[in-house]
């Protein structure tokens, strides 16, 4: 459930209409509903509470959508982060997200980003490998500390999902494969700068069928058995997230998150674990729109090409996934057209749908692609040297840009042109 709705006859998110924040800020722009945004916090929670032996850890993996002002409202809602850089841990903390209640994940942490995660003190590093783990004990152990480990277990599961956001299959990069796990683990328990507390998991994004999601759990809860056999202190099991979005009305629904509480309390029963959970895309995706402006129809030889002033920069999903976006006519004429929607952007990837039916749009029109919230703006390039997309964040009646657009002069002022060069 999102509050982008029609009102007197305008698309509007919570009480503000689309079109008064494009005529003031402009177009394309990212428009992000923060009631939306609570609502997927609470319904997330909701679902998962009474799992585990303690109150869920719940962090939201920031690379859905990283605007600050989104993470104060997790923040708010005491969410912590899922981060897998530096530059995203520093924004977890920069809204107030307590260091203890962050993740660090990601195959490639460097030296450096593992000093600044120990200097802050955060709550868990997620290990991808062993190579990883004797780097991060050293790091640590010179800092005179101990780092709060899991291993990131690969299942070997079909997620079921793009191949390009699979990552729980033996042939992916993530984690280390689940039947060597026990012996990683006996290695790193002899590492001095470690103290390991748990296991995680994390098999692929938009997944829309809780079967593989299931089948990898089942497969960690038998792992933690055989972990506390060995000795290990296990007190967190990250799950990861995951859970799909409905983003094609045409499509069925995929699994709400009440259905997701309802498997995870199953499989886990008996484990006697605290439980964290990485969700990004079930909290912000459908809390974000971004709002476009028809620049011209042109004749097509089948269809017209609707040329939007947004592009594949701005957002990346249809180019890279082939991903599907509700196209919808910001003040809706009530009749349709089939249309390829298209940005300004110079190749043919630069394509949001083909032979879409959608509200009719004329040049000049707002329209406004739907569940843009995660994986959007974060995404977005400056490709074409077009300036990255401002952000705008609604509550009720009241809205702020909470990105600005980038000038072109400072695009352009961010090169140096080399002293040889300057006569
Ligand atoms: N945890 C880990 C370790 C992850 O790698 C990810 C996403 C998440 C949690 C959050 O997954 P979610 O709940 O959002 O599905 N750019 C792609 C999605 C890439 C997801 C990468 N990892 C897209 O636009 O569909």
């Amino acid at each position: 459930m999102d509050h982008f709705t029609l009102r007197d006859g305008q698309l509007h998110a919570e009480d503000v209409a689309l079109d008064t924040i494009a005529d003031q800020v402009g177009t394309p722009v990212y428009v992000y509903s923060q009631a939306t945004i609570e609502r997927h916090a609470n319904v997330f929670r909701d679902a998962v509470t009474g799992a585990g032996n303690d109150a869920p850890w719940i962090s939201f993996a920031v690379k859905a959508n990283p605007n600050r002002a989104v993470l104060s409202v997790l923040a708010k809602q005491g969410f912590g982060a899922d981060v897998v850089s530096a530059g995203e841990l520093l924004r977890a903390v920069a809204a107030g997200i307590p260091a203890e209640k962050i993740i660090f994940s990601g195959v490639g942490k460097t030296e450096e980003e593992m000093r600044i995660a120990l200097e802050h003190g955060i709550g868990q590093f997620n290990l991808e490998s062993e190579q990883e783990a004797e780097m991060l004990s050293a790091v640590a152990a010179a800092m005179g500390t101990r780092a709060p480990v899991v291993y990131r277990v690969n299942p070997d599961v079909d997620a079921g999902t793009h191949a390009k956001i699979s990552t729980g299959k033996s042939e992916n990069k993530f984690g280390i494969p689940i039947n060597s796990a026990p012996a990683a683990y006996a290695r790193a328990a002899a590492l001095p700068g470690l103290k390991i507390q748990g296991v995680a998991v994390h098999i692929g994004s938009q997944l829309t069928d809780l079967g593989p999601l299931a089948a990898a759990f089942e497969k960690v809860g038998t792992l933690i058995a055989t972990l506390r056999a060995d000795g290990h202190a296990m007190l967190v099991a990250d799950l990861g997230g995951g859970l799909g979005v409905p983003y094609n009305p045409a499509q069925p629904v995929p699994p709400s998150p009440a259905e997701y509480g309802e498997m995870v309390r199953r499989v886990t029963a008996g484990w006697d674990i605290r439980l964290a959970f990485e969700p990004g895309r079930l909290i912000v995706a459908n809390a974000g729109v971004l709002l476009s402006r028809v620049v011209r129809v042109k004749d097509g030889a089948v269809h017209p090409w609707v040329i939007a002033d947004a592009a594949m920069n701005d957002l990346l999903r249809p180019s890279l996934y082939d991903a599907w976006h509700d196209i919808r006519g910001v003040a809706p004429k009530g009749t349709n057209m089939v249309a390829n929607v298209v940005g300004p952007v110079c190749e043919t990837g630069d394509t949001f749908a083909m032979a879409r039916e959608m509200d009719s749009v004329d040049a000049g029109d707002l329209i406004a692609f739907m569940t843009a919230g995660a994986y959007g703006a974060t995404m977005a390039s400056t490709y074409n040297s077009r300036a990255l997309t401002p952000e705008v964040l609604v509550s009720g009646d009241r809205w702020t840009v909470v990105r600005a657009r980038q000038p072109l002069e400072a695009l352009i002022a961010a090169d140096t042109v080399p002293d040889w060069l300057a006569e």
